[in-house]
């Protein structure tokens, strides 16, 4: 039976004021192995809690066999994961994005990465992470229509990021929970501008650009109560010169920096200003988007 290896690259979201439109894949990764069998779903390589009809990789697989309008067989997936998981930096995308693109390549490739995207955004909710994932890069995305529409932003090449990944997890949902239904108008321009300037800065390279324009109204002030000693980190961060964020819906913090010495100097003194347990990850950008790393006949 024919085999196939998707390998997706991970995606910090948001990247402060751009809330559900901004995204940038990173250099860290999940691979998914989809098998067809004659009947039954096995799923390995993950928590057993993952193993049901409701894992994210078989579901979007399902998904996209259900618009072509073909039947779904069994299947053996085996995932391997080395994206944190409820960490905000968009594991559940990853494996949607695997899923649909698995189903794809096994079905003789029949829909567009867009068509993919418009599956997998409508079992999401929103694009900022599957965009990334999809095509690499920086990424804006708009939803028009109920269908996401991506343009990919040029970057400077000296950008660094340094993910710092704590020993809690913060599901999406109780993420989204705290956050208003409606917001002031002012807050709504806030973000609107600092969103413009983030962009421009990232393409130019400027720090001082970045560091100003990566705040955030909208979402970051009200998932803070949720991230162990969030507001001592800021602080301590921003000490150093580098832009700082929170990493999609959190609890990952995300600095954005050309200092190579950055982690050096966080580390000398995150441990004490910190009850949590922080793993520092250096990551760089990934320009490529989801890809088939195996195919077996
Ligand atoms: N834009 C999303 C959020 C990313 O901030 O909730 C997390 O999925």
């Amino acid at each position: 039976m024919k085999r196939v290896t998707i390998r997706v690259p991970a995606t910090t979201a948001n990247l402060g004021p751009g809330f559900d439109a901004f995204g940038c894949a990173l250099s860290l990764y999940t691979d998914v192995t989809f098998e067809e069998t004659d009947c039954g779903l096995e799923i390995t390589g993950c928590d057993e809690a993952y193993t049901g009809p409701d894992n994210m990789a078989y579901t979007s697989y399902c998904a996209v066999l259900a618009s072509l309008n073909e039947e779904v067989r069994g299947i053996k997936i085996h995932i391997d994961a080395h994206i944190p998981v409820c960490r905000g930096l968009g594991s559940s995308a990853a494996l949607l994005v695997a899923g649909a693109m698995g189903a794809n390549v096994l079905r003789g490739n029949k829909l567009s990465i867009q068509g993919l995207l418009n599956i997998t955004n409508a079992m999401e909710g929103h694009p900022d992470n599957l965009a990334p994932a999809f095509y690499g890069g920086l990424t804006a995305s708009m939803v028009d229509n109920g269908l996401p529409v991506t343009v990919n932003f040029p970057l400077h090449p000296d950008w660094e990021f340094l993910a710092l990944v704590p020993n809690f997890d913060l599901p999406t949902p109780l993420a989204r929970s705290v956050l208003p239904e409606q917001v002031s108008r002012a807050d709504a321009i806030y973000n609107i501008a600092h969103g413009a300037m983030v962009l421009k800065a990232l393409e130019l390279g400027d720090e001082k650009l970045l560091r100003n324009a990566m705040q955030d109204r909208l979402h970051q002030n009200y998932r803070k109560k949720l991230i162990t000693d969030y507001e001592k980190i800021e602080a301590l961060v921003r000490t150093t010169g580098a832009a700082f964020c929170l990493s999609g819906g959190g609890p990952t913090l995300l600095c954005i920096t050309q200092d190579e010495h950055l982690e050096e100097k966080l580390a000398k003194k995150l441990d004490s200003i910190t009850t949590a347990s922080w793993q520092m990850l250096p990551l760089h950008v990934e320009f490529q988007g989801a890809r088939v790393i195996r195919v077996d006949n």
